[in-house]
């Protein structure tokens, strides 16, 4: 753990490395909440941003040369793809083996459909951070993120989808099916 925090430290600057000790911490504490592994979040929060320093050009490349698929989306917004090339770093260079794990890495920008308890918790926290401060419903997400982390997931999807629309930004449909999905289990679980 400590390395995996030097490690950090060394290849993000001040600010991203503020960011991700700002995510290790929450995912931690929202697995406590929610009884999710805590080990698990804090390692997924500690690495979920590892491959963020590469540019966008590095990570296509990186990508080719791992055999990692790239979508449409991903290859019009090359930086989209620094999740999947940090679920291949945390393996091959931090020594991560647990799926789940590297699921969370993996999925924590766009989300997927039934994510597992750990991967919807790494998703929140890189949204509600104590660091982050510009995303105007974050008051109500972070308060929402502890009591339903379906609710504050289709928040955190709504305001990310609505802020790239209006930047006329690549919005990588994957993100799309995540509000869909999750839409409809808030949904029903207000029914409940
Ligand atoms: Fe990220
Ligand atoms: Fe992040």
């Amino acid at each position: 753990m400590e390395q995996m925090r030097d490690a950090m430290k060394k290849i993000q600057g001040e600010k991203r490395f503020a960011h991700t000790l700002g995510v290790a911490e929450t995912a931690s504490r929202l697995a406590a909440v929610y009884g999710a592994d805590r080990q698990k979040a804090l390692i997924a929060g500690l690495l979920h941003d590892c491959a963020k320093p590469m540019t966008g050009e590095k990570l296509l490349d990186f990508c080719k040369r791992h055999g990692i698929g790239v979508t449409e989306a991903e290859q019009k917004a090359p930086s989209l793809l620094h999740a999947k090339a940090g679920a291949y770093l945390a393996r091959q260079e931090y020594g991560v083996e647990d799926t789940d794990v590297l699921n969370a890495i993996r999925y924590h920008t766009t989300g997927r459909e039934n994510m597992s308890l750990l991967e919807q918790i790494v998703f929140v926290a890189d949204y509600v951070e104590p660091g982050r401060d510009k995303a105007p419903r974050l008051a109500q997400i972070r308060e929402m993120a502890e009591t339903s982390l379906d609710q504050a997931t289709v928040w955190i999807l709504e305001d990310t989808l609505g802020y790239l629309e209006a930047e006329g930004a690549v919005i990588d449909p994957a993100s799309r099916r995540t509000l869909q999905y999750y839409q409809n289990a808030a949904k029903k679980s207000g029914e409940k």
